[in-house]
């Protein structure tokens, strides 16, 4: 939350107030805004009804009173969806890879931009790079489970891909496919392209640095016109309404 609270005001010069977090699932980036500061207002927008209520039972209740009043989350299909205006729209999580076709990645993209106040700005992050575009596994080790990214398909005639998330636990117990995503693999100009062409103006990339020793990425994000070819990358992507 604070890179991109510190991205919208360094781009527009005056502190930001009203977000938006679309495909918010449980809340958690509008929950975090609204504490930020007295006088932040957020809005999530989710289909989903359950995963809504466990945000708000989990993430909403834990704030106080007060700060509760300042988020509103919406059961809504994003595209549906354009009051309040707000002056930060975003969509983490590589979520809008759930529109598969251009014409409905586009109805996305003009909505947000009319979602959005004059000189407000758009937020999406994307992930690519040639691994994404092969099957593969990776397991990570956190704190007592085991978090399993499986990749199991790829069409490069489409750009179609399906993975899973799996959790392994201490005790032996596993949780095969938790979370599933059939997204299309959109390549940064092809967002970027389709963001002028809706509109939106000074449409740019942000580009994570990379350790020099290890390749790894430093988590630092900067405004970059050329990027390096990683075998995978999360790049951010922000365009202003004009
Ligand atoms: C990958 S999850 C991201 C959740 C959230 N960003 C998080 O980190 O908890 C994708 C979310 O998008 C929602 N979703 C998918 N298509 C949608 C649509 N057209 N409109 C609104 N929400 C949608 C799903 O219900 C799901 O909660």
């Amino acid at each position: 939350m604070r890179w991109l609270v510190n991205a919208y005001e360094r781009l527009a010069g005056h502190p930001l107030r009203h977000f938006r977090e679309d495909f918010c699932g449980t809340a958690a980036l509008s929950c975090a805004f609204v504490k930020r500061h007295p006088d932040n207002h957020a809005i999530g927008v989710d289909l989903d009804g359950p995963t809504l209520s466990w945000g708000m039972t989990h993430n909403v209740a834990a704030l106080t009173e007060e700060a509760r009043e300042r988020v509103a989350l919406v059961q809504a299909d994003v595209r549906d969806v354009t009051r309040p205006k707000v002056e930060l729209l975003a969509a983490a999580n590589f979520s809008w890879f759930v529109f598969h076709e251009r014409p409905a990645l586009k109805l996305y993209f003009e909505n947000a931009k009319r979602s959005i106040k004059s000189g407000g700005w758009l937020f999406l992050d994307l992930w690519g790079g040639s691994e994404s575009h092969a099957c593969h596994t990776e397991t990570r080790r956190l704190k007592g489970f085991t978090y399993t990214w499986d990749q199991v398909d790829f069409d490069p005639i489409n750009a179609r891909t399906v993975a899973h998330i799996h959790f392994g636990f201490r005790d032996g117990s596993k949780l095969k496919n938790a979370f599933t995503y059939d997204w299309r693999m959109w390549s940064i100009p092809e967002a970027t392209d389709l963001l002028r062409e809706v509109g939106f103006e000074d449409v740019h990339v942000y580009w994570e640095s990379a350790e020099p020793e290890t390749g790894k990425g430093t988590g630092i994000f900067r405004r970059r016109e050329i990027g390096t070819p990683d075998l995978s990358y999360v790049a951010y992507v922000m365009g202003r309404c004009p």
